[in-house]
């Protein structure tokens, strides 16, 4: 179905025509004042300085030249806004088309192929609070652009090659130096089992990490020692690259056992990746990535590494050269990112890659893109696309800590929010004790995910426990609150009416429930938006408007106990809202349950 802004927009602009001014004038978007109407143009605003005539005259003109049967008033509003209602009779035919329709109307777009980089976790290291927001906002995006029609590869793009795996390596061989996996003379197989458990591999790693870290006022022998313990660190992860024997193997260990423990960890989180691929899957890239770069010329040395200029004559700044190899052939950062991106052309050729990562990493990411066009790793136009989220901080302002001041674990974190919840429910005298579990993760999970998207992606928001969890306000368990009054509604009509099989939807008996109906009528409009801005905090707010708007219908009006035909005109209606706010919170990634 088409977007009524978009069929409002043509008949305005031929109406700015047709009283003899540029149709450009005619752009129609939803109105800032929903009190005086639905939507509105401001063309005759702008267009008086080409026309030398005052705005109010030319909208006069436009406006006697606006006529079809789904507009019931288009009025001109000095000092020259020209304000279009629709009619009734047109938005209760559209809703009822919506709920005919496939998709509630939605036209699909020509999809393009999408490799999303989401995620980003780094391998024997706890998700923590810093990785909720790749997986949130990223899960969003997919669902965002798989509906819309395009073809979404989600990749979780594991950091699983960098120095943190030769630190790791590192500190096993002072710990546990008589593994098998550091005996040079070793040649026969390596053991099934791992010589560690996660939790001993997620101490080990700031163990290790701490060792290269000296204090303002360390002694000689306290820096030569972290010296060299970096420097150890710095081999092991160059012979790991090279997949040296014994190094590999324990390496694959060390994925092995991570990777269970992330996996069990998204699950809770309902993220689900369709690549569990990592920055080592693109070494075996890294050779023709240099050859490409050594045919263009644009690789050379720099202090013993590799380097790529990047700077371009517009910018303002200084962009420093883009590192491709560390001294001694060491992959970096940049290194696996580029490669990943010759390996993403070579097996998917993607129209776009969109990455969702920290937006401190901006400048990481000016380089990689500038690098891999400038070298072909990617088609010429290939869309790149960095979206930076922002930092979730404490109520200090700061990012945000346990009580103790440490990183708060995301398992932690999921365990707080659905502890709240439950306290909630726990003098609920018609719930199980089950019931009462799996209604606290549900909406949980709501409240920490929605407390997320309804910020924009690049700003920074305040973690806000008591805020998010609250039934009331602009929160995933008031969105879910609606849903369950919704079907509970629904399902009571239904359990005193059983011969109640279909029925239409009415022309709107009040304002609100007109509302309703506008509102459900930008569906279409609302997504369109959502997916080309990638912003699923458009969708927070539109459901919440809905939201609002139906629990004032509830309040004001005996839904059900007018007469059968309204009664049934308006279940169908409840019925639309209850499919609009459903597929919005599954394009936000989460779900309602049935009662809470
Ligand atoms: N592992 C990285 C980190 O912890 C994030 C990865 C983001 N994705 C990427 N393709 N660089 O900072």
């Amino acid at each position: 179905m088409k977007i009524i802004n978009n069929i409002l927009e043509s008949i305005v602009m031929e109406a700015f025509e047709r009283a003899g001014f540029d149709s450009k004038y005619g752009k129609v978007s939803l109105s800032d004042r929903p009190d005086l109407c639905d939507y509105q143009c401001n063309g005759a605003l702008t267009a008086a300085k080409e026309y030398k005539k005052a705005p109010f005259m030319i909208a006069d003109e436009v406006v006697k030249n606006i006529e079809n049967q789904m507009i019931k008033k288009a009025e001109m509003v000095k000092p020259g806004f020209i304000n279009i209602t629709l009619s009734e009779k047109f938005l209760s035919e559209y809703c009822q088309k919506m709920i005919e329709s496939n998709k509630l109307g939605f036209e699909d777009v020509k999809g393009k192929k999408i490799v999303l980089d989401y995620g980003g976790p780094n391998i024997a290291k706890p998700l923590h609070v810093g990785h909720l927001r790749p997986a949130v906002i990223g899960e969003s995006i997919k669902r965002i652009h798989k509906f819309v029609g395009d073809e979404v590869i989600g990749d979780v793009h594991l950091g699983d090659w960098g120095l943190q795996m030769g630190l790791i390596i590192e500190e096993l061989k002072v710990r546990k130096p008589d593994l098998l996996y550091f005996d040079e003379n070793y040649e026969g197989d390596y053991p099934k089992d791992p010589p560690f458990t996660i939790d001993e591999l997620e101490e080990i790693y700031p163990a290790a990490s701490k060792k290269t870290k000296v204090e303002d006022n360390a002694t000689a022998e306290e820096i030569a020692f972290a010296e060299e313990f970096k420097e150890n660190a710095r081999k092991n992860t160059g012979l790991l690259q090279q997949q040296k024997r014994g190094y590999y193997d324990l390496w694959k260990q060390i994925v092995a056992v991570s990777l269970e423990d992330l996996k069990k960890n998204y699950e809770k989180l309902n993220v689900n990746f369709d690549l569990w691929l990592g920055e080592s899957d693109s070494q075996k890239y890294v050779p023709e990535m240099i050859k490409m770069m050594e045919d263009r010329k644009i690789i050379y040395e720099s202090d013993g590494a590799m380097v790529v200029d990047v700077q371009e004559p517009t910018d303002n700044n200084t962009i420093n050269p883009c590192m491709i190899l560390k001294r001694g052939g060491v992959s970096c950062y940049q290194t696996t990112d580029l490669a990943t991106l010759l390996q993403r052309k070579k097996e998917f050729n993607p129209d776009e890659v969109i990455y969702v990562v920290d937006k401190r990493q901006e400048m990481h990411f000016v380089q990689v893109f500038r690098c891999a066009k400038k070298a072909d790793l990617v088609n010429s136009d290939t869309v790149l696309t960095f979206l930076g989220f922002g930092t979730i901080n404490g109520k200090d302002g700061k990012p945000f800590k346990t009580r103790d001041g440490g990183v708060m674990r995301l398992e932690k974190l999921i365990e707080e929010v659905n502890k709240k919840i439950y306290n909630k429910l726990a003098d609920n005298k018609e719930m199980t004790e089950k019931e009462k579990n799996e209604i606290s993760k549900i909406v949980g999970l709501a409240a920490l995910k929605y407390a997320d998207l309804s910020n924009q992606i690049s700003k920074d928001y305040i973690f806000d426990i008591d805020k998010f969890t609250s039934i009331e306000g602009d929160t995933g368990p008031y969105i879910l609150y609606t849903i369950v009054r919704v079907k509970s509604i629904i399902k009571k009509y239904k359990e005193n009416n059983p011969n109640f099989v279909k029925s239409k939807i009415n022309i709107p008996g009040s304002d609100v429930e007109r509302n309703i109906m506008l509102l459900i009528s930008q569906f279409n409009q609302t997504i369109e938006q959502a997916y080309i801005e990638n912003a699923p905090y458009k969708i927070c707010s539109y459901l919440y408007k809905l939201a609002t708007e139906f629990n004032s219908f509830y309040n004001n009006t005996k839904i059900l106990k007018e007469e059968k035909a309204t009664a049934e005109a308006h279940i169908e209606l409840i019925t639309l809202v209850k499919h609009v706010l459903e597929i919005g919170i599954d394009l936000l990634g989460f779900s309602a349950p049935d009662k809470m």
